[in-house]
């Protein structure tokens, strides 16, 4: 039987998220999916690292970070651990970076090289080098998957790309950032702005530098995934009209309010004879809209679609064990193909 070998690159918000599902259902996933797993590895850039061919106790390591104790000087880089012969899987859940996409960029395409499968939630090597990273893994029988990118556990990509396969997508449009939409719901309930987002950052919905999903960069981002992923173009962050919500102030939500409508930061692709057009925006909507009633961290996208028409999925958007879930997923698709 195969003991799949897993490498953390990163362990934050979302890998211990994964860590935990994974300590929980050990069992299950066992039983269900007859995957075994041993940990090789977890490499983090502020709490040290640690490497054990022979497999580590993640309740261990959970507890331990828990104390803010150090997991140990780093005496392997993150290149060289995914190289390890034991790993077969890398999970990336280092900071998203837009601008560099490192430290997750050079990690994935080593793994990728080296035929290891990657999962990750990391938008910054998405945004920047998809078709590359999809192209390395091809030449390599690697995997590259990405669900948590986009609506974190909540099925988008693998949905879009696999159950709606010959479906055209021709418009998206939705609430794809936790962060803001959980700002601007608790706004609405009367905190202030800089109150709203501790409690996000608290909760695990924000990035590691709450700039990317305030300013609405985060929101970009998905939105250039979604548009490569499920309309096949690949667009620059450069393409989106981008406004994000820190120049709103309670007075303007609570003047939508007076008049029966919610501000929203709306994400919006549409295909028009083969062109993008792509934004990121503050809409008030009317009560009635279906998007004015998403609230806090939850997320929501309808696809246009010939063949099925419109399609919304909605669920949670951000959080630890709800993007942990997304890297099981894919990790499941890898192990059971
Ligand atoms: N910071 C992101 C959000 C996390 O709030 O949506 C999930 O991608």
């Amino acid at each position: 039987m195969k003991v799949w070998g897993l490498c953390f690159i990163g362990f934050g918000n979302v890998g211990q998220g994964l860590a935990r599902i994974l300590v929980r259902e050990e069992e299950n996933l066992f039983s269900h999916f007859g995957f075994r797993f041993k940990t090789i590895a977890v490499v983090t850039k502020s709490k040290g690292s640690r490497v054990d061919p022979n497999g580590l106790s993640l309740s261990k390591l959970l507890d331990e970070i828990n104390h803010d104790q150090t997991l140990g000087p780093c005496t392997i880089t993150p290149e060289e651990t995914v190289c390890l012969p034991e790993v077969d899987i890398v999970i990336d859940v280092t900071p998203t970076n837009l601008k560099s996409g490192e430290p997750g960029l050079s990690v994935t395409k080593k793994a990728l090289q080296r035929g290891r499968h990657v999962v990750t939630s990391n938008k910054g090597p998405a945004s920047l080098a998809l078709k590359d990273l999809l192209k390395i893994a091809s030449e390599h029988k690697s995997k590259y998957r990405f669900e948590g990118t986009v609506l974190s556990g909540t099925p988008a990509i693998n949905l879009a790309r696999e159950s709606m396969a010959g479906c055209h997508i021709t418009e998206v449009q939705g609430i794809v950032n936790g962060t803001t939409n959980y700002i601007l719901t608790r706004m609405e309930e009367g905190l202030e702005y800089d109150d709203a987002l501790k409690e996000a950052q608290a909760l695990g919905y924000a990035e590691a530098n709450p700039e990317g999903d305030v300013d609405g960069w985060d929101a970009a981002v998905k939105v250039q995934i979604i548009a490569s992923v499920f309309m096949g173009k690949y667009i620059s962050l450069k393409d989106i009209s981008r406004v994000g919500i820190s120049g709103l102030k309670r007075k303007d939500i609570e003047k939508a309010l007076s008049q029966n409508e919610r501000i929203k930061l709306v994400a919006k692709i549409v295909q028009n004879s083969g062109q993008i057009f792509a934004s990121v925006a503050p809409v008030s909507l009317p009560f009635s809209h279906p998007l004015s009633g998403v609230n806090g961290a939850t997320n929501a996208i309808t696809l246009t679609t010939d063949n099925l028409k419109d399609v919304t999925i909605i669920g949670p958007g951000a959080g630890r064990e709800e993007t942990g879930q997304a890297l099981l997923s894919d990790i499941i698709s890898i192990v059971t193909h």
